[in-house]
């Protein structure tokens, strides 16, 4: 089994086993300012939420009309990504997957999102890979994460530097896309039980050429 963060499956399952959701029910603040940004027209747009835990991002995503794909690796995530749906009354596909072997219909999407998706560098360079296989031309990645300067501070995140995003490496492996947004900083995160203060954190918006 693939880790992720410095977490196995096994007990990411653990964390989504009560019924509270972990990150709250809300998205994150990044995903919805950046999609406002977007301003994309929602119908018919088909979007694919990476590592996408309880789903919160995937059903705001579906309020707004698009055609989303939640992929995670916990069932019991993705069981409850899919009452939230009920409970908003939304439709979400479901894939349960690894994101170290993952195939995604390729050219499939207008938008890939990763939030807090953080693995291991091998798993992380192969989530890579899954968005550019994914994404259709012209389409866009969502991407917020750690920097390793997190580690120290739990607010959050994998204890782990090696776990977290760089704008480097995000530069590195996504060459000829167009970077829209591409900042690290520090900001206030308030998302569930889990990520509850100020956090080092690189975001990303870019589109596939
Ligand atoms: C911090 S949670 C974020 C969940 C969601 N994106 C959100 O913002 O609420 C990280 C998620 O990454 C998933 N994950 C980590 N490694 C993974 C892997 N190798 N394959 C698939 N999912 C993975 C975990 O199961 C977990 O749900």
């Amino acid at each position: 089994m693939t880790g992720s963060g410095n977490r196995t499956r096994a007990a990411w399952d653990k964390r989504y086993s009560t019924n509270e959701y972990a990150y709250g029910v809300y998205p994150n603040a990044f995903l919805s300012a950046s999609i406002a940004k977007l301003d994309m027209r929602a119908n018919g747009q088909r979007v694919l939420c990476l590592a996408e835990g309880e789903g919160r991002n995937a059903v705001y995503l579906a309020t707004l009309g698009y055609d989303v794909t939640a992929m995670d690796q916990s069932r019991v995530g993705l069981e409850k990504a899919e009452q939230l749906a009920t409970k908003r009354g939304v439709d979400l596909a479901i894939e349960c997957g690894d994101l170290g072997n993952y195939q995604p219909e390729s050219n499939g999407y207008h938008l890939v999102t990763m939030i807090w998706a953080h693995a291991s560098a091998s798993v992380r360079k192969n989530s890579y890979r899954i968005v550019d296989q994914a994404l259709k031309a012209g389409g866009h990645l969502i991407l917020e994460g750690y920097v390793p300067s997190q580690a120290t501070r739990h607010t959050g995140g994998p204890s782990q530097p090696d776990y977290m995003f760089t704008l480097k490496e995000l530069r590195a492996n996504f060459p000829s896309y167009e970077f829209i947004i591409e900042q690290e900083l520090t900001r206030d995160v308030q998302e569930g039980r889990f990520h509850t203060g100020l956090g080092d954190v690189v975001q990303v918006l870019a589109r596939k050429s």
